[in-house]
């Protein structure tokens, strides 16, 4: 399996699909990379595996931990650190932390989420050499400021949000809860590579979450969530076999003993 890089990933836009979906340890992006261009080290998992009801919680030792249990296990992988909540209010703390990134673990880039606003911290960090993929359209690290999860309709801020990104130099964009119409004319704006989630088909590959995609994660299903098998019931089905063999002292068996 050859590494994807930047030039790799920039050059696929328009062309075959990026695939990307996240991993939060060995175990599993091991298994995954095979199979996809980029790993994200989403702050999802602050919801998924540390089991908090959003993602603001999250914090850089949290994500470290998990981005280099994620990079040992997948090490020819393009691996995307995503910055937690409040790591990068501003020029200054964002490159300290994006530096730390690098320092601390073989992570490829960073993600972070915000557009226009964000451009200046996005620049600032792709002049001092950190490679940048943003996150525009519905934020989760937004959602108690907007009072939920909303899909997002706004065209002209879209529209300004991922041209400042691109300008400022982030070398692709996740585009996050918006109708694919609108999704084809923002992934149409930009030269960069247009990661979508609950954006439609019309963009240049697509992310989800992993423990969403495989049916583990059963608290709430979004509409873009598509299972593509039903972790959690196969989970619970061998646990309880586990547990039934264990009790009726039918595990272990001679072929499972010394
Ligand atoms: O944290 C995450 O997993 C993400 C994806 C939803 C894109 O940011």
């Amino acid at each position: 399996m050859k590494k994807e890089t930047l030039r790799t990933i920039k050059a696929r836009k328009g062309k075959e699909k990026l695939v990307m979906l996240t991993a939060y340890d060995a175990l599993f992006a091991k298994l995954f990379a095979p199979f996809v261009d980029m790993l994200l080290v989403g702050d999802s998992l602050n919801m998924s595996f540390a089991g908090r009801s959003d993602t603001l919680s999250a914090t850089m030792d949290q994500m470290l931990y998990h981005t280099k249990a994620v990079c040992a296990g997948a090490p020819k992988s393009f691996v995307i650190f995503d910055m937690p909540y409040g790591s990068y209010t501003d020029q200054i703390t964002a490159l300290q932390n994006a530096i730390r990134v690098y320092q601390e673990s073989d992570a490829d880039a960073i993600k972070l989420e915000g557009g226009k606003e964000k451009a200046h911290i996005v620049q600032h960090l792709v002049q001092n050499g950190v490679a940048v993929m943003g996150h525009i359209g519905l934020l989760p690290q937004h959602v108690r400021g907007e009072g939920g999860y909303k899909v997002v309709s706004d065209k002209e801020k879209l529209l300004d949000d991922a041209k400042a990104l691109e300008e400022a130099g982030a070398f692709a964009l996740i585009l996050e809860g918006v109708k694919a119409t609108l999704a084809k004319d923002i992934t149409n704006s930009v030269s960069i590579p247009v990661i979508g989630i609950g954006a439609g088909a019309d963009v240049d590959g697509q992310v989800l979450v992993w423990s969403d995609m495989l049916g583990l994660f059963e608290e709430f299903k979004p509409k873009f969530v598509k299972r593509y098998c039903n972790g959690a019931s196969l989970v619970k089905e061998a646990v309880q076999r586990y547990a039934n063999e264990v009790k009726s002292a039918q595990f272990p068996d001679k072929d499972h003993s010394y």
